[in-house]
């Protein structure tokens, strides 16, 4: 059952080039995406504006000198691009002196590469396995889930999942088939309606210190029937909780068929551990904060290491790696500068060389020495790891969050407007898609002695 999402592939390298989701789309090869393809290059291949311009003058004999005419049509044409760049409300507000920033994120690309000093790190797994479960699934999972999404009973979801997280846990839930989903961190319930969506029958077990059912005289929740919850009064940390007892409850006896899904902002190295004690094996992180960001320590932050490719950081003010950084902070809002970046004595790891605990109310310095071991000890764990790449990039999405070089390559990558429109993306609110931060699913059991 479970076990059918793995394979023994190797898992691809993985740097800000070629991380393993990358060309989500181009290997996406039958029918309508051939069709859109063939359609983008088509396009390429009309002659251009103004010589079409220029011979429909001629013809009308508006104008006799071919070369004057000629002129004109340029003249014409660049003021019409200039105009549509300043009017057409899918252009964001980019300075115009940074033409890396402003080219990169039209997905004029190779200027990625401008950020390449940093790289992404991806956590190295025992084996060096990797997901079943290919870019043309996740493009056939996209068309499928847009439908779904759109039938949300909590149309603003503030604070909890956007879209692309939303897609993410459908995707690995409906694709493992679990036994039974496990979450901590309900919320208003919106996380527990996307597992319902991809498992209409399968039970659910929610932790979250207010109930749902709460948020339901304010305005729209979602209490699903067959959902167990340890909330309110009830509510027990997943810490604590006896597992054996409680699934047994359930008829449950083989961990390795329980998905377990985090969306409450602990400590994923403190979450990883009791979910090893406990015996699971399939678990997502739903905010895989990026170092220097987020209120608690994540896998990304773990695995952000000198010795694991396009991992480490450098303090040092002029380095290449601060010039990139201030620049791109100057676009995406999750971009940090040096400044951010680094605590007291150089500390980058973490958030400035903290480990952030339980939404930020707890935080411990730690050494470098620590972040090291812990980063080894994830290793030692580690089956699979996965990034779900964002669904879309953001000159389509025109989300203006999370930085798109430090993000494996969007399912529908930038420029793919009529695929992003096939898929039904472009119905969706834009505000859905500013919720990305690097989703993960982990396949983990015990080290080998
Ligand atoms: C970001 S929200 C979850 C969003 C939700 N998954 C969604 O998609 O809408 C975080 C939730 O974690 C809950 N929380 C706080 N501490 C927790 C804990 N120790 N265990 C489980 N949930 C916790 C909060 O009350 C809050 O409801």
């Amino acid at each position: 059952m479970l076990d059918r999402a793995f394979s023994a592939r190797r898992t691809q390298p993985h740097s800000l080039f070629d991380v393993p989701t990358s060309s989500a789309v181009s290997d996406v090869s039958p029918d309508a995406e051939s069709a859109d393809l063939l359609a983008d290059e088509s396009k390429t291949k009309k002659p251009h504006l103004y010589v079409l311009a220029s011979n429909y003058m001629s013809r009308l004999g508006l104008v006799k000198s071919p070369c004057l005419c000629l002129s004109l049509c340029l003249l014409l044409s660049v003021f019409m691009l200039f105009s549509l760049m300043l009017n057409s409300r899918s252009f964001v507000c980019l300075s115009s002196y940074d033409p890396i920033s402003r080219a990169s994120f039209f997905g004029l690309d190779g200027l990625d590469s401008d950020f390449g000093s940093l790289g992404v790190p991806w956590c190295r797994s025992k084996q060096g396995k990797t997901v079943e479960w290919t870019s043309k699934d996740l493009v056939k999972g996209l068309e499928e889930f847009v439908p779904i999404y759109e039938t949300r009973p909590i149309k603003n979801n503030m604070h909890g999942m956007g879209f692309d997280h939303s897609f993410g846990l459908w995707f690995i839930a409906q694709w493992l088939k679990p036994d039974i989903m496990i979450e901590s961190g309900a919320f208003k319930g919106h996380s527990t309606w996307v597992m319902r969506q991809a498992m209409p029958d399968t039970p659910i077990i929610s932790l979250t210190p207010r109930h749902p059912e709460k948020y339901l005289k304010k305005g729209p929740a979602y209490v699903d029937e067959n959902c167990t919850y340890f909330a309110g009064k009830d509510f027990v940390d997943f810490g604590s909780v006896d597992w054996e007892r409680v699934l047994k409850k359930h008829g449950i006896s083989d961990f390795s068929k329980v998905l377990v899904f985090f969306d409450d902002h602990q400590n994923e190295l403190k979450r990883l551990k009791q979910a090893l004690k406990a015996g699971f094996n399939h678990l997502i992180f739903e905010d895989n904060y990026d170092t220097g960001t987020g209120d608690h320590y994540s896998l990304r932050q773990i695995c952000d290491q000198f010795y694991i490719r396009g991992g480490g950081h450098s303090c040092f003010k002029d380095s290449d790696e601060a010039r990139i950084r201030s620049k791109r902070k100057k676009f995406w809002e999750k971009a940090v500068d040096i400044d951010e970046l680094c605590g007291p004595h150089e500390a980058w790891w973490g958030v400035s060389g903290e480990m952030r605990d339980n939404f930020n109310h707890n935080n411990t310095p730690i050494s470098y020495g620590e972040h090291f071991q812990n980063s080894r000890f994830v290793e030692s764990i580690l089956d699979v790891y996965w990034e779900l790449p964002p669904a879309a990039g953001p000159s389509l999405t025109h989300q203006t969050r999370y930085d798109p070089a430090r993000a494996p390559t969007p399912i529908v990558e930038d420029g793919r407007y009529r695929m992003f429109k096939r898929l039904g993306l472009d119905r969706l609110e834009r505000s859905v898609f500013n919720g990305y931060t690097q989703m993960v699913y982990l396949r983990i059991s015990k080290p080998e002695t």
